[in-house]
């Protein structure tokens, strides 16, 4: 890793993804090799947060996503369940006006209506307070699976066609884009994954794809802007072909 900005000079600014999603991943591990308990390496990855978003907005990425809780993290052991709903908690109490000076708009991706009520309460003012910043928009997915949006989006759209507001011919791209809880939100350009692992994991797969996919060996409590701008610096390295050849994006 270099530490002397030298990885930042090498980013292209005009070609700077808008929307990067990141699975942050290997808390527990990192926890583990530092001889702590699973929660020691959460807490830690909330500085990670922080980083990334200072870096985000020192190159202009106008959207970033984090998946902190998935449908499937229903599974942990409890204890680990309610520290991580305290942690969110905590770090919004702690960094809601920082964040909210640095024009962050912070909402949630995901169903809260199965988190504890103190923090739907905690995320419900986080949104209110940051919902007029445009500098960079952090999307927390809580409680959110791929499957869920497409079901509950499945759901709305079968609704709005039996009540008449839709037809089935008009369901396009669009339509479906616009029902799901990314609604206005473009897609993202770079997905990040730390830790090693290679999965998507139910998170985004409507939205992943044309998606660029980068994986990292660094721990998710390790991950730090210079991490995310030697992400980019490969997200730029890469060819972006939709589905044409070469010659027709030199056209
Ligand atoms: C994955 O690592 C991490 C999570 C499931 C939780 C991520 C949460 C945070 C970084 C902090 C809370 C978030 C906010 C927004 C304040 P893992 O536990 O699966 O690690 P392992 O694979 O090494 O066990």
């Amino acid at each position: 890793m270099n530490k002397n900005n030298l990885n930042k000079d090498q980013i292209d600014l005009g070609r700077v993804p808008k929307h990067v999603a990141i699975i942050m991943d290997g808390n527990g591990r990192w926890a583990k090799n530092h001889g702590q308990g699973r929660l020691f390496g959460h807490a830690n990855g909330v500085e990670s947060i922080r980083s990334v978003l200072q870096g985000c907005g020192e190159i202009g990425i106008k959207y970033l996503t984090i998946y902190a809780f998935s449908t499937e993290n229903w599974n942990r052991p409890k204890s680990e369940i309610e520290g991580l709903m305290n942690l969110l908690v905590d770090t919004i109490a702690s960094e809601v006006e920082e964040l909210n000076k640095n024009g962050v708009r912070m909402s949630t991706v995901g169903d809260p209506s199965l988190l504890p009520l103190n923090c739907q309460e905690s995320l419900e003012r986080m949104q209110e307070i940051t919902k007029d910043n445009d500098k960079i928009h952090l999307q927390i997915a809580l409680n959110y699976s791929a499957r869920w949006d497409i079901i509950t989006t499945v759901k709305n759209i079968s609704k709005d066609v039996k009540q008449g507001v839709l037809s089935a011919e008009e369901i396009d791209e669009k339509i479906i884009n616009q029902y799901s809880c990314f609604s206005g939100i473009p897609d993202p350009e770079l997905l990040i994954r730390t830790s090693g692992e290679c999965r998507i994991s139910n998170f985004m797969l409507w939205q992943l794809a044309y998606t660029e996919l980068y994986f990292t060996e660094v721990l998710w409590p390790d991950f730090r802007k210079d991490h995310l701008f030697e992400a980019i610096i490969n997200y730029q390295s890469r060819e972006r072909r939709f589905g044409k050849i070469s010659e027709q994006l030199e056209e």
